[in-house]
């Protein structure tokens, strides 16, 4: 008889930078340790559908520890109780979890993987979750690797910007990611300098925030704002500001920018500590759980806990008190 544990890994939702590093750590540990196969399923629980799976060896989990994206690819629009036009397809993944006799799943994912991951625990499949996204909105984790990348990228932005619109005396609004929240704004604006931080979590109204930049102008040059794009488009925020005070304004949109690269050095320290710690989960079969890092350790969570919510920042969060204890205005 077989006696081997056969694994299967996969990758869901938006890619973000610190996933190679992840696989390498949860595939290898897997195989060092416990002897285990590890299968990979291709674009999230698509492969599942479509039989795109294949075993990874030590060799196709060995130096990719530093590249971005992730080697299994992955998509956001693969619900498997939603999918597409077909509707609920779960019980295919649950026959295909079957057929390849996988004993469970490593699902890395952020807040919408997780929920996924925790309905098909419901549906029979063992699943370890581990927590990704540069917005770093899942619950039950202080941080999510991938944040600190997409903060280094925004940063590097708001700092180049500030001598072209110191030059023109302009307003430089720099839109970051974050649909509903505000965490890559918040902690790039206060590495960056911000004069303006505009975030989900803190409505602002355009009288206030053209006072503010009024008040600035006043006495300096120009005006850099980090602009969560759950804030509002920058663009359309970047109108109203120049109409409102007759100072020209100029939009930088990163986009995609702070998905790409290699993950930062804490990137791939957090992976590779998450990555570790989850297939500890699975070593002790400690299934429906998803790694975490609280208080600074590494630790897990009930996925059940963690499913179908959003971390934002909270009002008292001292960053907010950081940003504004230097002249810094949210707009409100
Ligand atoms: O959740 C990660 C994220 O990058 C968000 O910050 C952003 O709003 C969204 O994904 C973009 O999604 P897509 O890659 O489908 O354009």
């Amino acid at each position: 008889m077989d006696m081997k544990r056969r694994i299967g890994i996969l990758t869901g939702g938006g890619d973000c930078p610190g996933l190679n590093a992840v696989i390498r750590a949860v595939a290898k540990k897997l195989m060092l340790e416990l002897g285990a196969e590890v299968v990979g399923i291709e674009d999230s629980f698509d492969g599942f559908l479509d039989g795109r799976w294949r075993r990874l060896s030590y060799d196709d989990v060995s130096g990719i520890l530093t590249r971005g994206g992730t080697i299994l690819g992955t998509t956001n629009k693969g619900d498997p109780f939603a999918y597409r036009d077909r509707g609920d397809v779960s019980a295919k993944i649950v026959a295909g979890v079957r057929k390849l006799k996988l004993e469970g799943l490593v699902v890395l994912g952020g807040d919408g993987t997780m929920r996924i991951s925790h309905r098909m625990t419901q549906a029979g499949v063992r699943v370890v979750g581990v927590p990704k996204t540069i917005d770093n909105d899942v619950v039950g984790t202080e941080v999510t690797f991938g944040f600190d990348s997409a903060v280094r990228v925004a940063t590097e932005a708001l700092d180049a910007l500030h001598s072209t619109a110191d030059s023109h005396r302009r307003i430089m609004l720099v839109e970051v990611m974050g649909r509903t929240v505000g965490w890559i704004a918040l902690h790039a604006g206060v590495a960056g300098g911000a004069d303006v931080i505009l975030i989900p979590e803190i409505p602002h109204r355009m009288e206030a925030l053209a006072e503010s930049v009024r008040r600035r102008h006043a006495r300096r040059r120009f005006t850099i704002a980090a602009v969560a794009e759950g804030a509002g488009q920058a663009m359309q925020i970047g109108k109203q500001l120049e109409s409102a005070t007759g100072i020209e304004a100029r939009v930088a949109v990163l986009g995609h920018l702070q998905r790409g690269g290699s993950p930062t050095p804490t990137d791939r320290i957090l992976a590779s500590r998450l990555g570790a710690a989850a297939a500890g989960l699975v070593a002790r079969r400690r299934w429906n759980r998803m790694v975490a890092v609280r208080g600074g350790r590494t630790t897990d969570i009930a996925l059940s806990q963690v499913a179908g919510k959003v971390k934002r920042v909270p009002p008292g969060h001292e960053l907010i008190g950081v940003a504004r204890a230097v002249g810094t205005s949210f707009g409100d």
